[in-house]
């Protein structure tokens, strides 16, 4: 969706109409996706294919001091959606050196020319607004595609998204842990941060010889170490969102394992972690390979080219899903690694449209965890909906509309837990063909795409042959505990 006027509180960006010499109407990209929750966060008028990010990291030299420095040179190529005069990408905290457009050098501020584009910074904390604006010469018409070139850099710290959670490119004592959801991207790379723009990366990754640096997707080529730096290359072949993207820095083991159908696993796992925590990160990434198999039964191929883990350290208290590779913060225990595996058919593959549309992440990654339970044994899925049910009630946990769940409580509790239920009250209400018949033509119809939960509940009544309206208001939405299946 591409507004071409996106009001909010935040800012109000008109697109700029102008007829061009030739007649032909060129417009501002918008500075915003108009997502309702981080209306800012994207931008308009065109699609990105693919970033090639080239990064050179400095971690703390102190590990008291959690700052490093990070300088980076993104390729972006990108297709107009409409004639641009001009475009944005989301850049926070990080200033920007030089923009080349087709190889051709862009000017820094304004009026140097007819013939040159030209590009500017700007940085509204308060309003959440990072933008780098560049104004294209030629102007490009709908359906060209064109690649620019930015170079960029700064001091790394520990960002923190609207809930104080720290995000983004999160400056560890040994590295940094890169966790971007939902609008940390812009911490690190230029970027068009809107989970509907999907593009495939490329990440060379430049640290002190010794570090270890872990992207999405699978290695390309060995580690290249010349005059103490080391070239870490990683390529994710399979469309992405933003905020699935990572390129974590440690003192990671890597370790390789395989799944029976051939997936490759790599995992990497920092050097600080030990112990209890060690020992219960390795007996839980060595099911791996049985969940994905468990998985696929259920739901169909594992959508990408590779899974794994990155293990580092508790700065970050809780693990993300990022594509092929999640990252978690000091343990990666069974329930977390069997949730963020299922987050790559639920999530990944198929990603929310908009923000508020986030129990379709959380609801399908807790309802996994309830699946492989009941499969290993250790609790009936009947008992787990009880026992969440008791939860709400006790946590006023049916007050939030979970299919609208406000900015700040994306990651409440009763996103994942009354997400979880509804599952189980519509599998029963529909019975298990039905259900899990509709959980894969979900997963085939919107692939590498988007949706939202109003095509969530078309698929469930394609796939059923039942009315859901009621039900889904019900379970999703009312403020009070629903009838029991
Ligand atoms: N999507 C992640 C998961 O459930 C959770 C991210 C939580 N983010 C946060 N800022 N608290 O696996
Ligand atoms: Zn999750």
């Amino acid at each position: 969706m591409v507004p071409t006027t996106v009001a909010s509180g935040a800012f109000s960006e008109t697109a700029q109409v102008s007829l061009g010499k030739d007649g032909a109407r060129s417009t501002a990209g918008a500075a915003g996706s108009g997502d309702a929750y981080f209306p800012n966060a994207g931008n308009g008028g065109y699609d990105v294919q693919h970033y090639d990010l080239a990064l050179r990291y400095t971690p703390p030299t102190e590990p008291t001091v959690l700052t490093g420095r990070l300088s980076g040179v993104a390729t972006i190529t990108l297709r107009a959606k409409q004639d641009l005069q001009s475009l944005n990408f989301d850049l926070r905290g990080l200033d920007v050196s030089s923009v080349r457009v087709d190889g051709k050098a862009a000017a820094h501020g304004k009026a140097q020319g007819k013939d040159n584009a030209e590009w500017s910074q700007k940085q509204d904390n308060a309003n959440r607004y990072w933008e780098l604006t560049v104004e294209l010469r030629p102007k490009l018409e709908a359906g060209q595609t064109t690649t620019i070139v930015i170079e960029y850099g700064g001091i790394t710290g520990r960002p923190l998204d609207t809930t104080g959670a720290l995000y983004g490119w999160v400056t560890t004592a040994d590295g940094a842990m890169v966790v971007n959801e939902p609008d940390g991207a812009a911490t690190w790379y230029p970027v068009n941060d809107d989970p509907e723009d999907k593009a495939t990366y490329r990440f060379r990754i430049t640290v002190p010889a010794g570090k270890t640096a872990v992207a999405n997707g699978l290695p390309a080529g060995a580690p290249q170490t010349k005059a103490g730096w080391t070239t870490w290359t990683w390529r994710a072949s399979d469309p992405m969102s933003s905020y699935l993207s990572t390129a974590s820095v440690g003192d990671y083991a890597l370790s390789r394992d395989v799944s029976p159908d051939g997936l490759p696993i790599i995992n990497a796992i920092d050097d600080g972690v030990t112990g209890a925590p060690l020992a219960e990160t390795a007996a839980a990434l060595a099911l791996q390979p049985q969940m994905i198999t468990f998985l696929e039964a259920q739901f169909g191929r594992y959508p990408f080219e590779s899974f794994g883990a990155i293990v580092d350290d508790d700065s970050v208290d809780y693990a993300l899903e990022t594509q092929t590779r999640p990252v978690y913060s000091e343990v990666a225990d069974e329930n977390t690694v069997v949730h963020e595996l299922g987050h790559q058919w639920f999530g990944n593959s198929v990603t929310p449209a908009d923000w508020k549309d986030i129990w379709l992440n959380e609801g399908w990654a807790t309802y996994i965890e309830w699946l492989w339970a009941e499969h290993q044994g250790t609790a009936s899925i009947s008992n787990q909906f009880a026992d969440t049910v008791a939860y709400l009630d006790a946590n006023d946990g049916w007050a939030l509309n979970i299919a609208d769940p406000g900015r700040d409580s994306l990651f409440a509790n009763p996103v994942y837990l009354r997400g979880a239920a509804t599952l189980y009250a519509l599998r029963a209400k529909i019975g298990d063909d039905a259900f899990f018949a509709g959980a894969r033509l979900w997963l085939t119809e919107y692939d590498d795409s988007n949706a939202t939960t109003a095509d969530f509940e078309a698929v469930m009544e394609e796939s059923s042959g039942q009315q859901l309206q009621t039900f889904f208001d019900d379970w999703l939405r009312e403020g009070d505990r629903p009838a029991m299946p």
